[in-house]
């Protein structure tokens, strides 16, 4: 069969990879970048730098790595960029994250004291618990997202930038309703933005900032930021690659890798009770209801959407779910999720399966944000814009386009990535049927 290969700019020069949020994620994926970039460290749980690629069929023995096969920036080319409402450089702020160890922070500490974030755009209304004094004002929201376009302008050009890429790592903001007419279209947006509506919040400022800039951008929370109409008509306009929300990492992991394999079997479920102990800032957070609101929306639909009650109400039509997330400083970023699941099989008797899942969630957050930088870097260079649902894979809530359901499922999510590499690529989609003996 004849390639049909997408034409991919070539990833030269300088990356701008652009963190509002500078707190533990980030640091940690920063810190990881710079050990990965001396030999220190390897890049554990990045699918870009770890991962491989079946190409043809089985018998080709054509499995390369992924960043050998597609053009991918290189590490040695990101440069980084933060907001953040304290004033902290990144070393510092990584050593109060407490996430990483001395040890190794010390070893690439003038690349973390490098980086010092702007002000932020910032207002308590939407994140109860913290208080900052390193923000930015303006008369309105609109003229504080230009400050932010100008912020991104001077970074691109101290550094000699060719491209950049946003991913927010901000504080989970409060939740607000989707159904807002100002997230409607754009013009309704952009004269609520002058009118300082209560509706805007500063993630969305950023993404805003962000779009207008022609820079990709991802959600790693699960406030809307980007997740409306009005945001998607501006990204399509704009040419630019967006996706989201809320990082998978932690207890919403193991719950798509499980709960496709329970479906898979027909046993039922009775119910799933999941709760979480972390001692963080993002679980201090989280520990304002109104915030722990966007985190428990975005957790809920997992299952709902694996499971599809409605097409199998005897295995799933009464199931109970419910998720809990207590702030426990002595925990710090090592968080603890229990999970206690009860199933049923053959004949309707009941099981039970307990997970005790004691995770480090920026360990398993950092890799999620290098591959999301990388991977819309080349979405940008490729031409594609709007909703990127093929990085699915790395979200709890993942968008989806309009008339659409999202996909939850780990490992329809990962099939689905990369068939979109191979697609790029000019390669056979690969569906796995079972045909070989009738060629
Ligand atoms: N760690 C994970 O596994 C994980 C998983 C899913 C989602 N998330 C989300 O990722 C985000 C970051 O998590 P974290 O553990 O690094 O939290 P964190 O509290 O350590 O860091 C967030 C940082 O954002 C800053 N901030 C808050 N509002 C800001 C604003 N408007 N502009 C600029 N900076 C702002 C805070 O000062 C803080 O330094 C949170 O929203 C969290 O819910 C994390």
């Amino acid at each position: 069969m004849e390639k049909k290969e997408i034409k991919i700019e070539e990833p030269k020069g300088k990356l701008g990879v652009l963190l509002p949020g500078l707190g533990a994620v980030s640091t940690t994926f920063i810190a990881g970048v710079a050990a990965v970039r001396k030999g220190i460290s390897k890049p554990i749980g990045s699918v870009t730098q770890m991962g491989t690629i079946r190409l043809g069929k089985r018998t080709d023995n054509r499995v390369p790595k992924i960043k050998d096969f597609i053009p991918l920036t290189d590490l040695d080319n990101l440069v980084f960029g933060s907001w953040d409402i304290f004033e902290d450089n990144c070393y510092q702020a990584a050593k109060n994250a407490g996430v990483l160890d001395r040890y190794l922070l010390e070893q690439i500490k003038p690349e973390l004291e490098a980086v010092k974030p702007w002000k932020a755009i910032f207002d308590q209304k939407y994140v109860k618990k913290l208080e900052g004094k390193h923000v930015k004002s303006a008369p309105t929201k609109w003229e504080l997202a230009e400050q932010v376009r100008e912020d991104m302008q001077n970074f691109k050009r101290e550094n000699d930038l060719q491209r950049m890429a946003m991913v927010w790592c901000g504080s989970t903001e409060v939740y607000l309703e989707p159904d807002n007419p100002i997230y409607r279209d754009l013009a309704s947006f952009e004269k609520a933005m002058k009118e300082n509506h209560p509706g805007i919040a500063p993630s969305m400022l950023y993404a805003y900032a962000a779009i207008a800039e022609g820079v990709p951008y991802a959600n790693g929370a699960p406030n809307l930021s980007v997740d409306f109409p009005a945001m998607l008509e501006f990204a399509i306009s704009k040419g630019v690659p967006i996706c989201g929300k809320d990082f998978k990492t932690g207890q919403t992991l193991m719950k798509t890798i499980l709960a496709p394999g329970l479906k898979a079997r027909y046993l039922g479920l009775n119910g799933w009770f999941s709760t979480n102990i972390l001692g963080n800032r993002d679980g201090e957070v989280l520990d304002d209801p109104e915030s722990f609101k966007s985190k428990e929306v975005s957790k809920l639909g997992v299952l709902e959407h694996i499971l599809q009650p409605d097409v199998y109400p005897d295995l799933y039509g009464d199931m109970y779910h419910k998720v809990r997330i207590d702030y426990y400083p002595p925990r710090g970023d090592n968080k603890e999720g229990w999970d206690s699941i009860d199933i049923f099989g053959w004949l309707g008797y009941p099981m039970q399966i307990k997970i005790n899942f004691l995770c480090r969630d920026s360990i398993l957050a950092a890799p999620i944000v290098l591959d999301l930088i990388l991977f819309l870097d080349l979405a940008g260079r490729t031409g594609m814009k709007g909703i990127q649902e093929w990085l699915s894979f790395y979200f709890k809530s993942p968008m989806f386009a309009q008339g659409l359901y999202p996909e939850h499922d780990l490992f329809i999510q990962l099939m689905k990535l990369k068939n979109t590499l191979r697609h790029l690529k000019g390669e056979e989609l690969i569906t796995h049927l079972g045909l070989e003996y009738y060629d």
